[in-house]
């Protein structure tokens, strides 16, 4: 017989390629490339941000400086003050009034000045710019010097510091001043130093920043680029944001109010952030939100990844599993500020210029709407409480933008008394979308390979929000975690009739400040790394298709059933390309025979190659320092075993086959 590569080539319309492949321990996979099951939504594999494990501050949003603004609670935290510092609280603004007067330390060898810690230091570069930026003003006039360092706190070197730059402030007015610094070193841990070099002229400072000149698309305010870098790479079709339960904050106040993120940076005021203090034996005492990374960031963020921005509003819910108390909640007949919250939304992304909050858009550099499609109401919610708040929204938005989809929630599990409650009542208040979240076990995604396959085709679409493998005893990021999902994730696509997006959760995590893992990207302050699981979602994103052809074995779905030995497919179709995923998680090697139905008459199809991920090292995954030891294998040709086309897969394997159709 002939190589597989020549044999696919020789096909031609109405030809099985290998039928004659019987053997008991061979799994036929045959695709009907005329039978096109489904379209594959744009927006079907995406991203969820979340601020948990440090995402925001500290991680995607590139300001180097912790408490910049003076408004955690303890106003220094963050900071080491020496020689003469005050926090005062009438400053130029109004909704993060705190700065610090530096003064005369009272004698001519002591100093005065402010030291800071950055978030588990300051990642520098050695050859990058950073912009250093303050306001100030010397309140009772003259003119003063300040002294601003890079310093190496543990250097043993004859000097701390490595870079060392000045700014005169001679304005009784308040002023924004800026330098760039330059790094001569890489280092994780430096600190930010201050000095008041003219003692004798009193001198306040506020809102004191630090960003790498070299940001993602190189904004001010701006991403850090290696992590946006990831995002884009990720080729996401939705972007959801701003979580999770930081929606609905541990109390209502402490709720992700989006208004908050918007507007000028030094004004955006300060939130608690719960993932501070959810978990103790995770504790974060230092954990807030400046909301510098904003909605207005995220809409950007989604416009230059090329995804459909997904933000998710309070319902006027706080946590439900912190608040049992109706009285934690807005009641049911005040809601109409939460309301207006979503209708005013819709307006900041897509309003006209004239509209109140059109304008705020374009005088923040957004003249033109962001194009918003979409709308969750509530994160994680369950009960009446839920459903009844959720119906105002609904009938509120249905009535004034009747074309934007929304969005609902399953609750926080995939199954049990809550789920069976919600989705009829989903489907009676008429959302588009249902959000479904699945932290669970290898053996659940074994099991739920056809986990779609009978969900009803007339009601909402399923949105699966938040997933990930957590495997008993194994609740970190490894390899086998990711092959599970990879195989679960056949079942999404070939129910994309049903299934219009999914994103994986939560997506970043600093190596020294994580309250949840798995996560999607892990950094520390100069590197970051992407898990395997990070690449079965690329992989699933860069072989999306745009139509699911029907694929099967022995007449019945490869997902995982009984008898079907940990074996999954599913096959697309884009153009002429077809892309077959199949994933063996089993611990043997398996046989596969792949064949193709449904060709019009004088076509053939063409193996054009193979994208492979396969690893025996079930428990590791890539790292900081080891970032690429588990990589996708790009192929130019489908490897096969045996000379009648037989493809051998070994055990815990992604593998997507790429063929292409031409007319003979
Ligand atoms: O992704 C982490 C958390 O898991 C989310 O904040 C929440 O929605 C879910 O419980």
């Amino acid at each position: 017989m002939k190589p597989l590569k020549t044999l696919l080539l020789s096909l031609s319309a109405g030809f099985i390629f290998c039928a004659n492949a019987v053997a008991e321990n061979i799994f036929n996979i045959t695709i009907d490339a005329s039978c096109a099951t489904a379209k594959v939504s744009p927006t079907m594999y995406g991203i969820f941000f979340e601020d948990i494990n440090f995402a925001a501050d500290g991680g995607l949003y590139a300001e180097l400086i912790k408490n910049r603004s003076f408004e955690f609670p303890n106003a220094l935290q963050g900071w080491k003050q020496f020689g003469s510092v005050e926090v005062k609280d009438d400053g130029p603004f109004e909704r993060n009034p705190h700065y610090v007067r530096i003064s005369d330390p009272g004698h001519r060898h002591k100093h005065s000045g402010l030291e800071n810690e950055g978030f588990f230091g300051i990642g520098l570069k050695e050859g990058e710019d950073y912009r250093f930026s303050v306001w100030a003003r010397t309140p009772f006039g003259g003119a003063a010097k300040i002294r601003i360092e890079f310093v190496d706190p543990v250097s043993d070197e004859s000097r701390q510091f490595f870079c060392t730059e000045h700014i005169e402030i001679a304005s009784e007015e308040w002023k924004k001043y800026e330098i760039t610094m330059h790094s001569n070193r890489t280092i994780s841990k430096a600190v930010l130093r201050i000095f008041l070099e003219t003692p004798e002229v009193t001198t306040d400072l506020e809102h004191i920043s630090l960003f790498p000149t070299d940001t993602w698309k190189g904004r001010e305010n701006g991403l850090r680029s290696d992590l946006a870098q990831a995002l884009c790479d990720l080729h996401p079709g939705v972007f959801r944001f701003p979580g999770g339960c930081i929606v609905e904050g541990t109390d209502i106040n402490t709720r992700y109010n989006w208004k908050n993120s918007i507007g000028p940076v030094e004004n955006r005021p300060l939130n608690e952030n719960r993932w501070e203090y959810t978990f103790p034996h995770r504790f974060f005492p230092d954990y807030f939100q400046s909301y510098g990374l904003g909605f207005y960031e995220f809409f950007l963020l989604s416009e230059d990844i090329g995804s459909e921005p997904l933000p998710i509003l309070n319902c006027g819910l706080a946590c439900q599993y912190q608040n049992s108390d109706e009285s934690a909640h807005i009641p049911t007949n005040e809601l109409q500020d939460y309301i207006d919250d979503a209708l005013d939304l819709i307006e900041f992304a897509n309003g006209s210029t004239d509209s109140k909050w059109g304008a705020v858009r374009a005088e923040m550099g957004h003249p033109e709407p962001f194009n918003l499609k979409y709308i969750g109401i509530g994160n994680e919610q369950w009960g009446e409480e839920y459903t009844i708040r959720l119906e105002k929204f609904v009938s509120a938005i249905r009535k004034a933008h009747p074309e934007i989809r929304i969005v609902g929630s399953a609750g926080p599990n995939p199954d049990g008394k809550q789920f069976d409650f919600l989705w009829p009542e989903m489907t009676r208040i008429g959302v588009d979308l249902v959000d479904e979240h699945y932290y669970r076990p290898y053996e659940w995604f074994l099991k739920e390979g056809a986990r779609y396959d009978n969900y009803s085709r007339k009601g909402p679409k399923v949105f699966a929000g938040e997933y990930a493998c957590h495997a008993t005893g194994r609740g970190y990021n490894h390899f086998n975690a990711a092959i599970v999902e990879a195989a679960f994730m056949t079942g999404l696509e070939r129910n994309a009739d049903v299934v219009e997006m999914a994103t994986y959760a939560p997506l970043f995590a600093h190596v020294e400040g994580w309250q949840w893992r798995p996560d999607l990207i892990w950094f520390d302050n100069i590197k970051s790394y992407r898990t395997a699981s990070f690449y079965v979602q690329q992989l699933y994103s860069l072989y999306k298709g745009e139509e699911v052809l029907n694929t099967t074995c022995n007449g019945s779905p490869l997902c995982g059933k009984d008898n079907q030995e940990g074996m999954f497919a599913s096959a697309v179709r884009d153009g002429e390309n077809i892309y077959l995923k199949v994933v063996n998680t089993s611990d043997e090697d398996k046989s596969i025979d792949i064949d193709f139905k449904g060709l019009k008459k004088r076509y053939s199809v063409s193996a054009e190659g193979m994208v492979r991920f396969l690893s025996q090292e079930l428990y590791e995954d890539n790292s900081i320092e080891n970032p690429e030891r588990f990589v996708p294998e790009e192929m130019e040709s489908i490897k096969t075993t045996k000379p009648d086309g037989t493809i051998t897969i070994e055990p815990h394997c992604f593998t997507i086959y790429k063929f292409r159709i031409s007319k003979n």
